[in-house]
């Protein structure tokens, strides 16, 4: 085979892959809907909110929190790791607040600074409630998502429940239909009623009291993907389900850049780790589990040795290559879901990359 051959080739595979993956959610994607589930489960749940440096995102947290009117008990735990700006002070005064609406808080003040799940564990362990919802502090959550999440749980098959995702300022999406936009829902959604989702949001992390104990504590780095993947290892379900919808503070500028590289670090990290379980995965995970693995860490060096393949002929001559990259170009240009993709590749090489050097599991603090 010569040289162009070849690129066109690991190309086709590049792309095949992934359109055939989002072909098969496109078909699966259906909500999760069960007879199982009581419509009035309202067990005790504890939220857990691991905060660094979080004052001016803490008390509007709180707020919405609250504001899901969730109708059980409810508690929320705060961990603070003695944030310098105060974010411990400002969640103690909400709790002093009069305007509480019936939601007990703990703040828990850790001396000093060990990253995000060991902070969550220490909040679990203090945790009263049958349910455990690990939450960042910079999420909100959209009306009734929490008590969906919770409902979602009185199944007794399902171990951990997760949240789609929407960038924070965002206009806003019109009901679940509208969920289905974006390919990583889509693709969360058909893996969750393949089985079970390969990636959970620190958004929203619902799971039994029981299964966590069973499971152990979090682990640094992609805490929120692993506990899922554990929870789908044991034979419960951890799906992702339309009508919990997170919204995530994004960073802007370079520090977006940043962040996802290191949340790209943290997701190759854990398939590189997840993807060996593949072979005793229970049937409907063990699919889109090795699927997954293979496009975080091996698809996106396919991409690159056949764009510098291309790039190298072109350099030499080759008429074939340069149309192929001009129409490569082209598609890159015109359309923002190509673009996302070419970008997501680049991240991923660079997260695997850095990961060699470092593995980054307490972070800077990004403003957003
Ligand atoms: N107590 C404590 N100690 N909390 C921390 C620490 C720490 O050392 N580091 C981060 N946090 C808190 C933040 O205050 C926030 O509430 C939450 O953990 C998430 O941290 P962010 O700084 O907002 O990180 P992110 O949004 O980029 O993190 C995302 O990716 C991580 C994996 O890379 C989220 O999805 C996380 O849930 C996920 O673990
Ligand atoms: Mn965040």
């Amino acid at each position: 085979m010569d040289l162009l051959a070849i690129a066109i080739t690991l190309l086709t595979i590049h792309v095949g892959t992934a359109l055939g993956y989002y072909g098969w959610a496109r078909g699966k994607a259906v909500p999760y809907d069960s007879a199982v589930v009581q419509p009035t489960y309202y067990p005790f749940v504890s939220v857990v909110v691991p905060t660094y440096m979080e004052a001016d995102r803490v008390v509007t947290k709180l707020n919405d929190i609250a504001a899901q009117r969730y109708p059980g008990r409810l508690e929320v735990i705060v961990v603070d790791d003695n944030s310098p700006d105060g974010t411990a002070e400002l969640a103690e005064r909400w709790r002093a607040g009069d305007d509480v609406k019936g939601v007990s808080v703990k703040v828990i003040r850790r001396p000093r600074r060990e990253g995000k799940s060991v902070a969550e564990n220490e909040g679990a362990k203090a945790a009263g409630g049958d349910v455990i919802v690990f939450s960042d502090a910079d999420s909100l959550w959209e009306p009734g998502s929490l008590e969906a999440a919770v409902r979602a749980l009185s199944d007794p098959t399902i171990g951990l429940v997760t949240c789609l995702k929407r960038p924070m300022g965002q206009t806003s999406w019109r009901g679940a239909e509208s969920a289905y936009r974006g390919l990583n829902n889509l693709l969360r959604l058909a893996e969750s009623s393949s089985h079970s989702t390969t990636i959970a949001h620190g958004e929203m992390i619902a799971i039994k009291k029981e299964l966590l104990g069973r499971l152990g504590p979090l682990r640094p780095g992609a805490d929120d993907s692993d506990l899922a993947h554990r929870t789908a290892m044991s034979g419960m379900r951890a799906i992702a389900i339309p009508n919990a919808v997170c919204l995530e503070a994004v960073p802007r500028g370079w520090d977006a850049v940043l962040w996802r590289l290191r949340r790209g670090q943290h997701l190759v990290a854990h398939f590189a780790r997840a993807m060996f379980d593949a072979p005793r995965a229970p049937r409907g995970y063990r699919g889109p589990l090795a699927v997954e693995a293979y496009l975080h860490i091996l698809n996106p060096w396919l991409a690159a040795a056949g764009a510098l393949t291309l790039i190298a002929l072109a350099l030499r001559g080759s008429v074939a290559s340069i149309g192929l990259l001009v129409a490569l170009g082209l598609a890159v240009g015109l359309y923002p879901g190509a673009r996302a993709w070419a970008w997501n590749q680049l991240m991923l090489i660079a997260s695997q990359l850095r990961n060699l050097v470092t593995r980054e599991t307490v972070w800077r603090k990004l403003r957003k």
